[in-house]
């Protein structure tokens, strides 16, 4: 396919499904990890203009930062920390309203105020993980967890 984006101008629920096909015909064919990863972040941040968004790779034992879009973030986060580390800890989506009031929170920026954190798996393993931080609070909801699990299980 072109890699170009149609942009949907929908709600939430339509932009997500108007995405997914999308990403489906620009990842499916490509077997890189990294690059699917880097493509996944750009069509979220163009269709979505999330305030950060990325993968943390499970690397020996930590989650190491990969592809992602937005301000720069930390590199490396301990397993059971944070949001991120607690997802991939738990292998489950974490949807946070407030980061402020989650225990252990790790703050890459100030400017944070919500977050969705959906593990990868591949062969039942947690390989990586989504983030998304949004500037807003309580930005994100079950909408947005079953599509980028969805989005993620492309991978
Ligand atoms: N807030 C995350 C850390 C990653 S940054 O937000 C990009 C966390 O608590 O795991």
């Amino acid at each position: 396919m072109a890699e170009t984006l149609t942009i949907s101008t929908g709600d939430k629920a339509t932009q997500y499904r108007e995405l997914l096909p999308q990403l489906q015909a620009l990842v499916g064919p490509e077997s890189d990890l990294i690059a699917n990863m880097a493509n996944v972040t750009a069509a979220l941040k163009t269709q979505f203009g999330f305030f950060w968004i990325g993968f943390y790779l499970v690397k020996d034992e930590e989650l190491v930062l990969g592809p992602f879009q937005g301000p720069v973030a930390c590199t490396r986060i301990a397993r059971g920390k944070g949001v991120c580390g607690t997802a991939w800890a738990q292998r489950k989506t974490l949807i946070v309203p407030d980061v402020e009031v989650f225990p252990g929170h790790i703050a890459c920026s100030s400017l944070s105020k919500s977050e969705v954190v959906v593990p990868v798996f591949r062969d039942g393993e947690v390989i990586a993980v989504l983030d998304i931080d949004s500037e807003k609070f309580e930005n994100f909801d079950d909408i947005d967890a079953g599509y980028l699990q969805q989005i993620v299980s492309l991978l």
